[in-house]
């Protein structure tokens, strides 16, 4: 039978290959000191300025972020110092990591690669409209769970290429008769969900956006923040269903059931109608953050 699968990916050796990859998966340097002042209860901001000004890059980067429209400061951000007191340590982890993670692998290359980009930058705007509908304080987490939820889709794309190109073809060949969550099971052994969940825990990243990664296809999943990991999820599906996606298997994606409730817990009247009303606002959003979203591409 054609896509008679050879078993010799199996979970433990899709798992293998991944242990190996984090130890050069590594992010940079001054990250790592980031991740230390931030964890230090004793840290003072100018702990933090001082780590972020050794590394022109990155505070040219953190500079861009702090005075685009996304946060809407009405005063020019013009030193480290000002950044980290109005933006907080957390935040300023969030996006230094981020944009490392961005750094680490390839963006361009081939159309799957660039398209795929182009969704999770598309859902890390739509999940913090998502949380902004839900009434959710706004916090740079939604923006960056959006961004790396299919950063383990990224990973298996980029270095288990040969196996993913043959999972794609076989998809595509078929009709798209399997879904690619089915379809990945059998040729990895491992979701991409839990596969970027396991990714982000070994660069650190706080532990609810390791969780919103790894249960983004299931938010009921997620013991930490189910309401996060929902956000994310419907923000997928939107993105997907508008056609932002580079693959073709938008029709069995649909909103797991189970975490309506959670949702109107939150947001009581919330109908279907309130997230399929940000269908059309997607491309106006992904306008409007565009100088943002360009920091993180660079
Ligand atoms: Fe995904
Ligand atoms: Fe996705």
């Amino acid at each position: 039978m054609e896509g008679k699968l050879r078993p010799e990916y199996t979970r433990e050796k899709t798992l293998n290959i991944l242990s190996k990859a984090t130890d050069i998966l590594t992010l940079p340097h001054v990250i790592n000191e980031i991740l230390d002042v931030t964890s230090e209860k004793n840290s003072s901001a100018s702990d933090l300025t001082d780590i972020i000004e050794s590394d022109p890059a990155l505070t040219m980067r953190i500079l861009s972020v702090a005075n685009s429209p996304y946060y809407g400061f009405v005063k020019k951000i013009s030193t480290i110092s000002h950044a980290v007191v109005v933006l907080g340590f957390q935040e300023i982890q969030n996006i230094a990591l981020s944009m490392s993670v961005v750094q680490l692998f390839d963006r361009k290359g081939s159309e799957f690669t660039e398209k795929l980009w182009r969704h999770c930058f598309a859902v890390g705007v739509t999940t913090r409209m998502m949380a902004n509908c839900l009434n959710c304080r706004m916090d740079g987490k939604y923006f960056v769970g959006g961004l790396l939820h299919d950063v383990g889709k990224i990973f298996l794309s980029q270095y288990l290429n040969e196996r993913f190109r043959e999972m794609i073809s076989f998809m595509e060949r078929n009709d798209n008769i399997r879904t690619y969550h089915v379809l990945e099971e059998e040729y990895f052994g491992i979701s991409h969900s839990e596969v970027g969940g396991r990714l982000l825990d070994s660069w650190m990243f706080p532990q609810e956006i390791c969780d919103a990664v790894a249960f983004h296809h299931n938010p009921t999943g997620s013991q930490n923040d189910p309401v996060f990991a929902a956000c994310v999820h419907i923000a997928d599906i939107l993105c997907t269903v508008k056609g932002i996606t580079p693959l073709k298997d938008y029709y069995f994606l649909t909103i797991q059931r189970s975490i309506l409730p959670i949702l109107k817990g939150l947001k009581e009247n919330l109908s279907t109608d309130d997230m399929i009303n940000l269908i059309p606002q997607i491309d106006l959003e992904i306008d409007r953050q565009s100088n943002f979203v360009s920091v993180f591409k660079r």
